[in-house]
Order: structure tokens, then C-alpha cells, then sequence
């Protein structure tokens, strides 16, 4: 008897016939690469989980900043390490906070650079919860004014992108009006409309030193065993007037990325959070795994999956290897 198959193989003969019909690409406008400014001068010093990744003052950042361009990375997303901390997170808002400051010196220097403000309270309140706290529950509502604060500074100070990730409901509503009332109509928020409570925040809560003093943070971010929900988030930031959706963590939720691709005609953005990079990084150093393939099959996955870009630790390796390849 004949057999009768197809030959799927036919295609993937050689190298450029592999080429010719991949479906997916990676490039480095698909990568935002995420920084960690601190008070203080002289400061590059190594988060000890997430090896190449570093808490750095001004004069450090600008240096950093320098090869991040040179690299051909076109966006960055900054977070604030702030020296103090206090119930309401003031440093959050106010006009010499370290965000703002770090978002005016890039700005000033590369006019081009896409500045994206991370847009939420824990870094900067001592209880180490995204919004306001009292009798040991995190109100929704008074904290949605501290957020719209927060975002109208950071527009003052150059940033070309808010993106609120502290997950109380109405924050996309709240600082869209904040902003369109504050003259800031033509900025876009890149809201983290589907983000869950997720282990793989650990590396980023030592960098970020935001680990939540009691409780944790299940009130206000999803379960992830839930998907559904994922939509109904995603649906709501759309109607408050979200530009991109963002969906965080990436590895672990590439059906909602998917989904919410498939269900929404936003941007949308995959965090490759800390423990999924702080994962390569350790099996890399153990020589376990081959880094570079690991992470170009990684960030390929995510594109695949429905990601428009990349916010990932990875940013400039990638944009080096891609450079060479
Ligand atoms: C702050 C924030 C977190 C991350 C980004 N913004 C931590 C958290 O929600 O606990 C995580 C980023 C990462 O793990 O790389 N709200």
C-alpha cells in the first residue's frame, strides 16, 4: 500500500528557505528596556538577582543612557529607587523626584528617546503598597489622586508615555482626564491593563525595594488562574481611553497575550518580568542553557503570541545580537 503524507519538510530544507517563510521577527523597535534610578551620585551597583541590571544615580543613568542608544534601543521605561519613603509616597509626585529628573535629562539629551514613565506608589510608600492604605486595607479611590498626580509630574518632566501599573480600578479614566485637564491630551498611557500577581515579581521587589510590608497584593492584581478576567480588564482600559494594553507576566500568559490581541485592535506591549529573566540568568551561568538562543526563542515566542513590543531586562543583549546576526 502507498503511503500518503504531505511533506512539511520541504520548507525547511536550508537556512534561507527557513527564512523565506518565517512568519515572525524580531527587531530592536520591538524592545523597551527598563532602568532603575536612584538618589545619590556615583551609584552602578548590581541588583544581586538580576545580574546586568543595576540601580543607578543620574550621572550613571546618562552614562547608561549612551549605550542604550548607541545599541539602537528606542525606548526605555523608568522606575524610581527614591531615598525616602512615606505613608503617601510623595517622592512619586513631586517635581524633583528622582523619575522626573532622570526623565528631564534624557529628554534634554536624546530628544528622541521614547521615555516611558512607570506610573504607580510602591516604590515610594513605606508600607510598600501600590495605593493608600488605611486600617490595613489599599483604598481604590484616594489612591487613584495621588496616581493622577504622579502622571501629570511626569508629563511636566518630558516623559512621552505614562504607563500605570498600580491595577486600582478607574486609573485609566482618572489619568486621562488628569492629563487632557493638565494640556497632556497628546500623551498616550500604556496601561498595565492585564497584570497578575505573580511570583515572578520577586527579583524586581529586592531591585525595586517595594515588597509589601503586610499582606500582599492580590487585591488589586489578578489571580493567575483566571483568563476571562483578563478580558474584561482589557475591555474596560480600552473604553477609559488606554492606548496599548500591556500584559505582565509574558512567559507564563502567552494565551492572554494572544487573546487579548485577538479580542482588542490596541498595541500590545508583553513584560518579560524579573524572575523570567533572573531564570536565564542563572541557568546561563551554570552554562545550562545557551543564553542568546534561549532568549531570541523566548522574545520570538512572545511575538508570535500577539506582543507588538517587549519590555524586557534582555533589551541590550538582544539589540546586540541583532545587530551581528
Ligand atoms: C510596581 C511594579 C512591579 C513590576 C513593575 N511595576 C512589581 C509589583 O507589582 O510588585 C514588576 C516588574 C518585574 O518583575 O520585572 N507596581
Amino acid at each position: 500500500m502507498e503511503l500518503q503524507f504531505d511533506r512539511h519538510r520541504r520548507l525547511r530544507h536550508t537556512k534561507s528557505l527557513r527564512n523565506l517563510v518565517r512568519e515572525t521577527h524580531l527587531s530592536v523597535y520591538d524592545l523597551i528596556y527598563p532602568l532603575f534610578v536612584t538618589d545619590g551620585v556615583n551609584i552602578h551597583e548590581q541588583i544581586p538577582s538580576m545580574p546586568g541590571v543595576y540601580h543607578l544615580s543620574l550621572d550613571q543613568f546618562e552614562l547608561e543612557l549612551e549605550s542604550v542608544v548607541q545599541l539602537g534601543i528606542e525606548s526605555v521605561l523608568l522606575f524610581g529607587v527614591p531615598a525616602h519613603k512615606d505613608e503617601v509616597g510623595t517622592q512619586a509626585y513631586h517635581s524633583e523626584g528622582i523619575v522626573q529628573k532622570a526623565t528631564r535629562m534624557a529628554k534634554n539629551k536624546y530628544p528622541d528617546l521614547v521615555v516611558i514613565a512607570d506610573t504607580c506608589l510602591c516604590q515610594y510608600t513605606d508600607h510598600g503598597h501600590c495605593g493608600v492604605v488605611q486600617d490595613g486595607k489599599v483604598l481604590n479611590d484616594p489612591s487613584l489622586e495621588l496616581l493622577v498626580k504622579t502622571a501629570i509630574s511626569q508629563a511636566e518632566a518630558g516623559a512621552d508615555i505614562i504607563a500605570p501599573s498600580n491595577m486600582m480600578d478607574g486609573f485609566v479614566a482618572a489619568i486621562r482626564q488628569g492629563l487632557d485637564q493638565a494640556g497632556y491630551d497628546h500623551i498616550p498611557i500604556m496601561s498595565y491593563a492585564v497584570k497578575y500577581a505573580s511570583s515572578f515579581y520577586g527579583p524586581f521587589r529586592e531591585a525595586a525595594h517595594s515588597t509589601p510590608q503586610f499582606g500582599d497584593r492580590k487585591t488589586y492584581q489578578m489571580d493567575p488562574a483566571t483568563s476571562r478576567e483578563a478580558l474584561r480588564e482589557a475591555h474596560s482600559d480600552i473604553a477609559e481611553g488606554a492606548d496599548i494594553l500591556m500584559v505582565k507576566p509574558a512567559m507564563s500568559y502567552m494565551d492572554i497575550i494572544r487573546q487579548v490581541k485577538d479580542t482588542t485592535n490596541a498595541p500590545v506591549a508583553a513584560y518579560n518580568v524579573s524572575g523570567e529573566y533572573s531564570m536565564v540568568k542563572a541557568a546561563a551561568e551554570k552554562g545550562w542553557i545557551d543564553e542568546k538562543s534561549i532568549v531570541l526563542e523566548m522574545l520570538t515566542s512572545l511575538k508570535r503570541a500577539g506582543a507588538d513590543m517587549i519590555l524586557t531586562y534582555h533589551a541590550k543583549d538582544v539589540a546586540g545580537w541583532l545587530k551581528n546576526y
